[in-house]
C-alpha cells in the first residue's frame, strides 16, 4: 500500500475547512430526517447543501456510485443507494454517510439517526457505535500506533455484545477520499504504523446488533447484515497532532 501522507500546515488548513463545511452539511441534513421522506429526497438536499458551500460531492460517481450520500436503513450497514421508493418510517434507524471536496481536499463523515420514536435497543446500538469512535480516538495521537485505535474500538464494542463489521474499514484521507492506511475496527495483534502529527484519518466503526458478518445486495453497492438485524455507523475525519486529536468534521 502507498505510504501514509503527512499534511503540511497549508494542507491542514484546507482539511480543516473541508471538515468544518461537512459538519455543517451533516447538521443541516439531519433536520430533513422524518417519517415520510424518501431516501432520494435526502440525497437531493445533501447535494444542494454541498454545492451551496462551493464544494463538490466526493461520493457522486465514485467508482460509479450514483449519489452524494449513502443512506442506509435498518439492516443496511453502508452504501445504501438513495431511491424514490424507499420511504423512511417511524421507528427506522438511518445512517447518512457523505463527504465533500474543498479546494482539492476531501472530508468524510457518517451519523446514524432514529426516525421518530425508536426502540431502546436501537438507541443503545447507535450510542455504543458513536461512543466506540470516541474510545478509539483516545489513541489517535502522535506516538501511538494505528491498531491502538482499532483495539480501543473493539475493546468497547465486544463487551456490549455487538458484532463488528470486518469487511469494511476506515482509511486515510486527503487529496483522495481513500488513502493509506486501512483502519480496522476489530482487534489486531500487530500494532500497525506509528501515528504522526499531520496524518488525517477517517475513523468509522460499523457495528451490528447481531453478527458482524455482512452481504452485498444485487445492486452491487448496498451492504446488509447477514442476519438482517440493525446496523449503525459513526465516522469523522480526524487530524493527528502531538496532543489531542482534532475532529475535523464536528463543530
Ligand atoms: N464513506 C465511504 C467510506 O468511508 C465511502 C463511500 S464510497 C461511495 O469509504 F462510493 F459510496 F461513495
Ligand atoms: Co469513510
Amino acid at each position: 500500500m502507498a505510504a501514509v501522507t503527512i499534511k503540511s500546515e497549508r494542507e491542514i488548513q484546507l482539511m480543516r475547512e473541508a471538515g468544518r463545511l461537512l459538519a455543517r452539511v451533516h447538521e443541516k441534513l439531519s433536520q430533513s430526517i422524518r417519517p415520510g421522506i424518501s431516501t432520494k429526497e435526502i440525497d437531493t438536499v445533501c447535494e444542494n447543501l454541498i454545492r451551496e458551500c462551493g464544494c463538490t460531492p466526493n461520493f457522486l460517481h465514485y467508482e460509479g456510485y450514483p449519489a452524494s450520500v449513502c443512506v442506509s436503513v435498518n439492516e443496511e450497514v453502508v452504501h445504501g443507494i438513495p431511491s424514490d421508493d424507499r420511504i423512511l418510517q417511524e421507528g427506522d434507524i438511518v445512517s447518512l454517510d457523505t463527504g465533500l471536496i474543498y479546494q482539492g481536499y476531501h472530508s468524510d463523515a457518517a451519523r446514524t439517526y432514529g426516525v421518530g420514536q425508536i426502540s431502546t435497543e436501537a438507541q443503545k446500538l447507535i450510542d455504543v457505535t458513536r461512543e466506540s469512535f470516541f474510545r478509539g480516538i483516545e489513541f489517535a495521537r502522535a506516538g501511538k500506533h494505528l491498531h491502538d485505535i482499532s483495539n480501543a474500538i473493539a475493546g468497547y464494542v465486544i463487551p456490549n455484545g455487538y458484532g463488528i463489521v470486518h469487511d469494511l474499514v476506515g482509511h486515510g484521507i486527503g487529496t483522495s477520499l481513500h488513502e493509506a492506511p486501512y483502519i480496522p475496527n476489530y482487534p489486531q495483534r500487530r500494532r500497525g504504523i506509528r501515528l504522526k502529527a499531520g496524518m488525517t484519518l477517517a475513523i468509522e466503526p460499523m457495528i451490528n446488533l447481531g453478527t458482524g458478518e455482512v452481504e452485498w445486495l444485487e445492486d452491487g453497492w448496498t451492504v446488509v447484515t447477514e442476519d438482517r438485524l440493525l446496523s449503525a455507523h459513526y465516522e469523522n475525519t480526524v487530524l493527528i497532532t502531538d496532543g489531542e486529536p482534532e475532529i475535523l468534521t464536528l463543530l
